[in-house]
């Protein structure tokens, strides 16, 4: 497994691969690894001989008062992590190595990346997209592929790629989970004890609005309510940050269920704020 820390050591390592004609997958991450990141490299490997991972705490996407100085950073288990996945290369630069002083350029996806994380991390997704356009025009990868954990994120880059006619496809994988239901997360290891049994609430919401929406409930308003309610009990140390029905690909909000929607919603804990959705297809018996 290629270790590059540098932009031009990528570079050298994929002239060659491409040179070999292989496919390259690339996945971005943030390190601090875990079954969800892993799931995206298990993608990427089914897909792809040649896999890259990034490592890169992205310092443009976090606000003044984030967690960047807090951000884990587990680089040897990462590594390892990597290696047994079958990973070929990983590009764990230092910000210097991204970012010159005077960089100057910024993408912004309107509308798609304001509302929802964009609307209380203003910034986020000008940053996230920044660095996820500086990768692959570093890694220029066949395939990248990205969590719909983060299904705001998932969005805004496939916007991003249509609309600059970015020449790779965008894989969406599914959201993988801790035994119990909880969304896994790097940052779900901030959570107290009490809240992390307190977040829960999360799934436990999204499984209710997928219940009534099952037993016929058609109305956006109803559902949001059912879940606001299931928040409040079971979840008294979270703080509610929006919970949206929308449209699956526009995620512009939706007053009826009318065909398949994505419920998402953010909820704020003293020491991590979750995130967490699910597509519901209320026109689909079962599940
Ligand atoms: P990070 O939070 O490290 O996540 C990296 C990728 O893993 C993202 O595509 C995210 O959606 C995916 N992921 C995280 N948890 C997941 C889970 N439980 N199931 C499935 N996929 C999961 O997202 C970022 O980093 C950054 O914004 C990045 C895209 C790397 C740009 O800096």
């Amino acid at each position: 497994m290629i270790i590059a820390k540098t932009v031009e050591e990528v570079r050298d390592a994929i002239r060659q691969v491409r040179r070999q004609g292989q496919r390259i997958g690339l996945v971005p991450t943030m390190g601090a690894l875990h079954a969800g990141h892993y799931s995206l490299m298990g993608a990427a490997k089914a897909d792809c001989p040649f896999v890259a991972v990034s490592i890169f705490v992205n310092p443009a996407q976090f606000g003044p008062n984030e967690d960047l100085a807090k951000y884990p950073r587990t680089l040897e288990a990462d590594l390892a992590g990597c290696r047994e996945h079958g990973v070929s290369l990983v590009f764990t630069p230092e910000s210097a190595a991204m970012y010159a002083p005077d960089a100057a350029t910024s993408i912004h996806v309107a509308r798609l990346s304001e509302h929802l994380c964009g609307a209380s991390r203003k910034g986020h997704f000008d940053g996230v997209c920044i660095v996820v356009a500086k990768l692959f025009n570093i890694v220029l990868p066949d395939k990248a592929y990205f969590g719909a954990k983060d299904y705001q994120q998932a969005s805004v880059i496939g916007r991003m790629v249509r609309d600059l006619d970015m020449p790779l496809e965008i894989v969406v994988c599914p959201i993988i989970r801790e035994a119990d239901g909880l969304a896994m997360s790097s940052r779900n290891r901030y959570l107290s004890p009490q809240e992390r049994q307190q977040a829960l609430a999360l799934i436990g919401s999204l499984h209710l609005a997928d219940k009534l929406a099952k037993a016929g409930q058609r109305e956006s308003k109803a559902l949001i309510g059912a879940m606001r309610q299931h928040i409040a009990t079971a979840a008294p140390l979270g703080q509610i940050d929006y919970i949206e029905v929308m449209d699956p690909d526009s995620l512009s909000p939706t007053d009826r269920l009318d065909g398949p929607v994505v419920i998402a919603l953010a909820v704020k804990f003293s020491s991590a704020r979750l995130i967490d959705n699910m597509r519901i297809d209320p026109t689909r018996l079962g599940g």
